[in-house]
């Protein structure tokens, strides 16, 4: 059974994206815990950034979405926290492999750049997309290592 639970979080230029994100999630049956901003008021992305991050490596959560202007800074910052595997992705393919292949535990995107139904549609393949583990495990270890 998949762990439902995730944490979500944004700049002020993901805020109304995240907000949507969320209900969406919600009415999908996963519990989301909000790290914030709560508003459009400017707010530095690296501190988001590292708080969802810090929180899937403590294991409290297993997967998170961080949402930007771009998704990129978000990103570039999450991953600076080792066991993160932030991807970027503006595309369901994108999405899939990065669950397949990666084993991403990070889902950065832009509000800037993706439009909402776009966004939910790569939530969702993200979301209930599984590791296949094999091969790709050892180059996963190897970029831990
Ligand atoms: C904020 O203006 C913007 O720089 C930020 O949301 C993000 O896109 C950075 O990568």
């Amino acid at each position: 059974m998949k762990n439902n639970n995730i944490i979500i979080g944004s700049d002020h230029a993901g805020f109304n994206l995240k907000e949507k994100i969320k209900k969406f999630l919600i009415e999908n049956n996963y519990t989301v815990t909000d790290a914030g901003t709560y508003s459009t008021e400017a707010v530095d992305y690296p501190v988001i950034a590292k708080k969802v991050a810090e929180k899937i490596t403590s294991k409290e959560y297993e997967k998170g979405i961080l949402i930007c202007g771009t998704g990129i800074g978000m990103s570039i910052a999450a991953n600076k926290v080792k066991g993160i595997r932030a991807v970027v992705c503006s595309d369901t393919t994108s999405a899939k492999f990065s669950r397949q292949h990666n084993d991403a535990n990070i889902l950065c995107f832009g509000e800037r750049i993706v439009g909402e139904y776009l966004a939910k549609d790569i939530c969702k393949i993200w979301l209930e997309t599984d590791f296949e583990a094999e091969r790709h495990l050892r180059r996963v270890n190897l970029i831990e290592s």
